[in-house]
């Protein structure tokens, strides 16, 4: 079976914070240690220029979120990791997805909406101050996730709207031009940590609430120091719901500790000793990775190579599926016209021969491998679409010769699909059954 591909972004406009870090890294690095997923992790530096226009700090978050999660302990062997801009196919898909989306359904993208009732609510024109970004926003991510045949997309609950858009793109797509893009689903995880920063609020850069992840060690106990509380004294009980400094605890602290902690404020903890332990928790933790953080951002070199590595990997898939994209929606090598009659006269060196249709396989000269299908009478049937490998065309003949349940479907203005993947085209006045019928004599 394939594997399950899960795939998530991190938007490349800050630095990385403890929310970050307990909400989406580390559980992150924890699902691609699971056999059975493909994971897929980048850095959504395209998505950062709708907010930020500082191109230094563009340039520095990127470094530091590469080097947090591989401080984390992310394997980029083991999962794909890469920069979102390192892959022209993915504006490129962004383009081939504006052009099934509907407008409407952008209007309504929560993130553009809330803009445009903030502007009205100042009696402002409705997108001023707005850019186009924020508004194609949903077709970029969609890109990224159906760009690399995602089914599982972990997000937080602000973002399953744009998963949502996404699905009906692909969904979309795929009736006009056939089956070419999986169907992603969102996955919010209930049980993944949402933190609350220094004022109780969501730990959040809109906020401005933030404990940066790798802040040294005495700005980490100044920032915990300055968490809120409430005005309890020493001795006097305290309740752990709605606490933030028991709610950080627990991200970081074992289950038992957690439990003790709880004790320990119904018995009266004061607040100064409760932040010290959560220092200390949180210490425990992070000290390891920031010195591998350090390290690292020392050495942009090898960061930016880790990186193009990644592409490289990423664009083994981004590349042919563009090209199956480009070929579905009619951007097209036009030597590859469905040829029509000219080999249809081919049928004489055939004719006497066994009742059996053949494949004829070749390269052109445009360097790429094809085959034809013909049937028992020498008629061209099929003419593929072109292949980079000589084995690719061996096993789709071979595939075809086996037998296919139903996996063969025609759709009209793009050709004969096998599966998710287009054959070729069917010369003109050659239906589905004559190719049915053809391979079928390879049954026999
Ligand atoms: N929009 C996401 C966020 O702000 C980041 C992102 C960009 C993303 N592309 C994605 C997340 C694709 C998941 C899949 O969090």
């Amino acid at each position: 079976m394939k594997k399950q591909r899960v795939l998530t972004g991190i938007t490349t406009s800050g630095s990385p914070h403890l929310g970050n870090y307990a909400g989406a890294i580390r559980p992150a690095i924890e699902a691609s240690w699971h056999a059975g997923v493909e994971s897929f992790y980048f850095l959504a530096d395209y998505h950062a220029l709708v907010k930020v226009q500082d191109p230094v700090r563009v340039q520095r978050s990127t470094l530091e979120i590469a080097a947090s999660w591989l401080a984390a302990g992310l394997d980029p062997n083991k999962v794909w990791f890469y920069r979102q801009s390192d892959i022209p196919e993915i504006p490129e898909l962004t383009w081939l997805l504006t052009c099934v989306a509907g407008k409407g359904q952008l209007n309504r993208a929560h993130a553009y909406k809330a803009a445009v009732d903030r502007n009205l609510a100042e009696n402002e024109d409705p997108d001023a101050g707005i850019n186009a970004g924020l508004f194609m926003y949903p077709v970029l991510m969609a890109a990224d996730i159906l760009m690399f045949g995602a089914h599982r997309v972990p997000v937080g609950r602000d973002q399953v709207q744009h998963i949502e858009m996404a699905r009906d793109f692909a969904a979309r797509f795929n009736h006009i031009y056939g089956e070419h893009f999986v169907l992603p689903t969102a996955a919010v995880e209930d049980n993944v940590a949402t933190l609350p920063g220094l004022d109780g609020r969501k730990m959040s850069k809109s906020y401005d609430n933030t404990i940066p992840l790798f802040a040294a060690p005495s700005d980490l106990k100044k920032l915990i120091f300055s968490i809120v509380t409430d005005s309890r004294a020493p001795g006097e009980a305290k309740a752990t719901e709605g606490s933030a400094v028991f709610q950080i605890y627990q991200a970081f602290a074992s289950g038992e500790e957690t439990a003790s902690m709880a004790e320990a404020f119904a018995e009266g903890i004061g607040w100064g000793d409760a932040k010290q332990a959560l220092f200390e928790v949180v210490d425990r933790q992070v000290a390891p990775m920031r010195d591998r953080y350090q390290a690292l951002i020392d050495q942009p070199i090898e960061i930016e190579a880790v990186l193009r590595e990644g592409a490289i990997k990423a664009r083994s898939i981004a590349v042919p599926f563009i090209a199956e994209l480009r070929q579905a929606v009619g951007l097209r090598d036009l030597r590859e016209l469905p040829r029509v009659s000219r080999s249809a006269g081919a049928g004489a060196d055939v004719a006497g021969s066994a009742k059996q249709a053949s494949f004829k396989q070749y390269r052109d000269v445009d360097g790429k491998f094809y085959f034809k299908l013909l049937n028992a009478e020498g008629r061209q049937l099929l003419q593929s679409l072109g292949h980079t490998s000589a084995r690719d065309v061996g096993q789709l003949i071979a595939r075809l010769k086996r037998g296919l349940d139903d996996g063969l479907r025609h759709v009209p203005e793009v050709g004969l699909h096998l599966g998710s993947e287009v054959l070729g085209v069917m010369a003109e006045d050659v239906e589905l059954k004559d190719v049915l019928e053809a391979l079928a004599t390879f049954a026999e």
